[in-house]
Protein backbone atom coordinates (compact mmCIF):
# COMPACT_ATOMS: atom_id res chain seq x y z
CA UNK A 1 0.00 0.00 0.00
CA UNK A 2 1.37 3.44 -1.02
CA UNK A 3 1.15 5.97 2.01
CA UNK A 4 -0.40 9.70 0.59
CA UNK A 5 2.72 11.23 1.94
CA UNK A 6 2.97 15.17 1.95
CA UNK A 7 1.79 17.73 4.35
CA UNK A 8 -0.65 16.45 7.60
CA UNK A 9 -3.17 19.08 7.04
CA UNK A 10 -4.30 17.25 3.20
CA UNK A 11 -7.38 16.24 5.40
CA UNK A 12 -8.01 19.21 7.82
CA UNK A 13 -9.67 17.72 10.86
CA UNK A 14 -13.40 18.34 11.77
CA UNK A 15 -14.48 21.87 12.70
CA UNK A 16 -15.88 20.01 15.95
CA UNK A 17 -12.52 18.89 16.78
CA UNK A 18 -10.92 22.44 16.09
CA UNK A 19 -13.90 23.80 18.15
CA UNK A 20 -13.27 20.94 21.24
CA UNK A 21 -8.94 22.21 20.85
CA UNK A 22 -9.84 25.70 21.78
CA UNK A 23 -12.26 24.89 24.29
CA UNK A 24 -10.22 22.40 26.18
CA UNK A 25 -7.69 24.32 26.19
CA UNK A 26 -9.60 27.48 27.47
CA UNK A 27 -10.64 25.62 30.23
CA UNK A 28 -7.31 24.24 30.73
CA UNK A 29 -4.99 27.40 30.52
CA UNK A 30 -7.79 30.35 30.81
CA UNK A 31 -6.12 31.30 27.10
CA UNK A 32 -7.59 29.08 24.26
CA UNK A 33 -5.72 28.31 21.09
CA UNK A 34 -6.98 26.55 18.25
CA UNK A 35 -4.84 26.17 14.95
CA UNK A 36 -6.45 26.32 11.76
CA UNK A 37 -9.70 27.58 13.28
CA UNK A 38 -10.06 29.42 10.06
CA UNK A 39 -9.35 28.13 6.72
CA UNK A 40 -6.52 28.94 4.29
CA UNK A 41 -8.75 29.71 1.98
CA UNK A 42 -11.29 31.79 4.80
CA UNK A 43 -8.57 33.50 6.07
CA UNK A 44 -7.04 34.95 2.45
CA UNK A 45 -10.40 35.89 1.82
CA UNK A 46 -10.67 38.17 4.80
CA UNK A 47 -7.14 39.40 4.46
CA UNK A 48 -8.01 40.66 0.74
CA UNK A 49 -11.33 42.29 2.50
CA UNK A 50 -9.05 43.85 4.78
CA UNK A 51 -6.68 44.65 2.55
CA UNK A 52 -9.34 46.61 0.18
CA UNK A 53 -10.79 48.18 3.11
CA UNK A 54 -7.22 49.67 4.15
CA UNK A 55 -6.63 50.95 0.43
CA UNK A 56 -10.07 52.49 0.50
CA UNK A 57 -9.12 54.51 3.63
CA UNK A 58 -12.16 52.83 5.31
CA UNK A 59 -9.71 51.50 8.64
CA UNK A 60 -10.14 53.77 11.62
CA UNK A 61 -7.83 53.97 14.74
CA UNK A 62 -9.21 52.27 17.48
CA UNK A 63 -10.56 54.09 20.76
CA UNK A 64 -10.51 52.98 24.25
CA UNK A 65 -13.97 51.86 26.27
CA UNK A 66 -17.33 52.26 24.45
CA UNK A 67 -19.30 55.23 23.16
CA UNK A 68 -20.12 56.71 26.09
CA UNK A 69 -15.99 57.03 27.03
CA UNK A 70 -14.22 56.48 23.78
CA UNK A 71 -10.89 57.88 24.13
CA UNK A 72 -8.27 57.91 21.57
CA UNK A 73 -4.46 58.13 22.76
CA UNK A 74 -2.14 56.10 19.91
CA UNK A 75 0.03 55.34 23.00
CA UNK A 76 -1.75 52.88 24.88
CA UNK A 77 -3.11 51.36 21.44
CA UNK A 78 -2.37 52.04 17.84
CA UNK A 79 -4.22 49.75 16.06
CA UNK A 80 -6.97 50.38 12.97
CA UNK A 81 -10.36 48.62 12.78
CA UNK A 82 -13.08 48.16 10.68
CA UNK A 83 -16.28 46.61 11.96
CA UNK A 84 -17.70 43.16 10.03
CA UNK A 85 -21.43 43.71 9.72
CA UNK A 86 -23.63 41.44 8.35
CA UNK A 87 -25.76 44.17 6.04
CA UNK A 88 -22.83 44.40 4.18
CA UNK A 89 -23.52 41.28 2.17
CA UNK A 90 -20.47 40.06 1.79
CA UNK A 91 -19.98 36.85 1.02
CA UNK A 92 -16.61 36.37 2.67
CA UNK A 93 -17.89 38.15 6.38
CA UNK A 94 -20.69 36.29 5.47
CA UNK A 95 -19.14 32.78 5.76
CA UNK A 96 -17.35 33.92 8.49
CA UNK A 97 -20.64 34.68 10.62
CA UNK A 98 -21.66 31.15 9.51
CA UNK A 99 -18.84 29.76 11.53
CA UNK A 100 -19.20 32.32 14.37
CA UNK A 101 -22.65 31.22 14.24
CA UNK A 102 -21.73 27.31 14.67
CA UNK A 103 -19.15 27.93 16.72
CA UNK A 104 -21.71 29.74 19.35
CA UNK A 105 -24.31 26.83 18.95
CA UNK A 106 -21.43 24.47 19.69
CA UNK A 107 -20.18 26.23 22.93
CA UNK A 108 -23.65 27.64 24.40
CA UNK A 109 -24.45 23.43 23.85
CA UNK A 110 -21.26 21.79 25.48
CA UNK A 111 -20.69 24.84 28.29
CA UNK A 112 -24.18 26.24 28.78
CA UNK A 113 -22.71 29.91 27.70
CA UNK A 114 -25.51 31.67 27.11
CA UNK A 115 -23.84 33.24 24.68
CA UNK A 116 -27.01 35.66 22.71
CA UNK A 117 -24.48 37.49 19.84
CA UNK A 118 -21.29 38.95 19.20
CA UNK A 119 -19.14 41.82 17.38
CA UNK A 120 -16.56 41.34 15.26
CA UNK A 121 -14.27 44.15 13.85
CA UNK A 122 -10.61 43.84 11.27
CA UNK A 123 -7.48 45.32 12.93
CA UNK A 124 -4.83 46.34 11.57
CA UNK A 125 -2.08 46.80 13.34
CA UNK A 126 0.70 48.80 10.97
CA UNK A 127 4.76 48.33 11.29
CA UNK A 128 5.35 49.64 14.82
CA UNK A 129 1.95 49.54 16.23
CA UNK A 130 1.22 48.24 19.63
CA UNK A 131 -1.76 47.50 22.39
CA UNK A 132 -0.80 48.10 25.92
CA UNK A 133 -1.59 45.41 28.54
CA UNK A 134 -5.38 46.04 29.56
CA UNK A 135 -8.58 43.52 29.89
CA UNK A 136 -11.38 43.59 27.45
CA UNK A 137 -14.18 44.01 29.40
CA UNK A 138 -15.87 47.62 29.20
CA UNK A 139 -15.82 49.13 33.44
CA UNK A 140 -19.58 50.27 32.62
CA UNK A 141 -20.96 47.19 30.54
CA UNK A 142 -20.75 43.38 31.07
CA UNK A 143 -21.50 42.48 27.57
CA UNK A 144 -18.67 41.18 26.36
CA UNK A 145 -18.12 37.59 27.90
CA UNK A 146 -15.75 36.07 25.74
CA UNK A 147 -12.78 37.32 23.18
CA UNK A 148 -11.96 36.24 20.30
CA UNK A 149 -9.41 36.61 17.82
CA UNK A 150 -8.49 35.22 14.49
CA UNK A 151 -5.12 35.84 12.85
CA UNK A 152 -4.62 36.25 8.79
CA UNK A 153 -0.95 36.58 8.61
CA UNK A 154 1.01 33.85 6.60
CA UNK A 155 4.37 33.38 7.19
CA UNK A 156 5.23 34.98 10.10
CA UNK A 157 8.60 34.84 11.76
CA UNK A 158 9.52 35.71 15.40
CA UNK A 159 11.12 38.15 14.38
CA UNK A 160 8.04 39.64 13.04
CA UNK A 161 7.29 40.51 16.83
CA UNK A 162 3.40 41.43 17.18
CA UNK A 163 2.55 38.40 19.47
CA UNK A 164 -0.26 38.61 21.88
CA UNK A 165 1.22 38.80 25.56
CA UNK A 166 -0.93 36.67 27.90
CA UNK A 167 -0.23 37.76 31.77
CA UNK A 168 -1.30 35.24 34.27
CA UNK A 169 0.07 34.19 37.97
CA UNK A 170 3.16 36.84 37.33
CA UNK A 171 3.83 34.92 34.43
CA UNK A 172 3.89 36.16 30.70
CA UNK A 173 3.04 34.23 27.45
CA UNK A 174 3.68 34.81 24.08
CA UNK A 175 1.35 33.59 21.21
CA UNK A 176 2.39 34.49 17.25
CA UNK A 177 -0.61 35.78 15.17
CA UNK A 178 -0.04 32.97 12.42
CA UNK A 179 -3.10 32.55 9.90
CA UNK A 180 -5.66 30.51 10.84
CA UNK A 181 -4.95 30.78 14.71
CA UNK A 182 -7.87 31.52 16.99
CA UNK A 183 -7.34 32.63 20.79
CA UNK A 184 -10.15 32.82 23.31
CA UNK A 185 -10.67 34.33 26.61
CA UNK A 186 -13.09 35.65 29.28
CA UNK A 187 -12.71 39.16 28.80
CA UNK A 188 -13.20 40.02 32.32
CA UNK A 189 -10.44 38.13 33.99
CA UNK A 190 -7.48 38.37 31.07
CA UNK A 191 -4.45 40.51 31.18
CA UNK A 192 -2.96 40.62 27.67
CA UNK A 193 -1.45 43.07 25.29
CA UNK A 194 -0.32 43.13 22.01
CA UNK A 195 3.76 43.79 21.25
CA UNK A 196 5.03 46.12 18.96
CA UNK A 197 4.85 44.28 15.66
CA UNK A 198 7.55 44.90 13.13
CA UNK A 199 5.35 43.84 10.01
CA UNK A 200 1.90 44.79 9.20
CA UNK A 201 -0.53 42.33 11.74
CA UNK A 202 -3.67 41.34 10.69
CA UNK A 203 -6.43 39.48 12.40
CA UNK A 204 -10.42 40.01 13.17
CA UNK A 205 -11.70 40.41 16.62
CA UNK A 206 -13.88 40.07 18.46
CA UNK A 207 -16.33 39.70 21.84
CA UNK A 208 -19.30 37.20 22.20
CA UNK A 209 -21.80 38.75 24.22
CA UNK A 210 -25.03 37.69 26.86
C1 LIG B 1 -7.96 43.59 21.53
C2 LIG B 1 -6.77 42.70 21.68
C3 LIG B 1 -5.27 41.07 20.76
C4 LIG B 1 -4.67 40.58 19.47
O1 LIG B 1 -8.29 43.96 20.40
O2 LIG B 1 -8.57 43.91 22.57
O3 LIG B 1 -6.33 42.55 22.78
O4 LIG B 1 -3.91 39.61 19.51
N1 LIG B 1 -6.25 42.07 20.59
O5 LIG B 1 -4.95 41.16 18.42
NI1 LIG C 1 -7.80 42.96 24.22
Amino acid sequence: MQQSGGCPYDHPPKLQQIFDILINSFIHDKIGIADHFLSDELARKLKINLGTLYQNQLMQYAGTGNHATVTHDKLYRSDQIYWLDKSHNDPNENLFFELMDEFVLYLNSTCYTGITGYEFHYALYDTGSFYKKHVDQFQNDDGRQYSMIMYLNADWQSADGGELCIHQHGETQNISPTQGKSVFFKSSELEHEVLLTNKPRLSITGWLKK
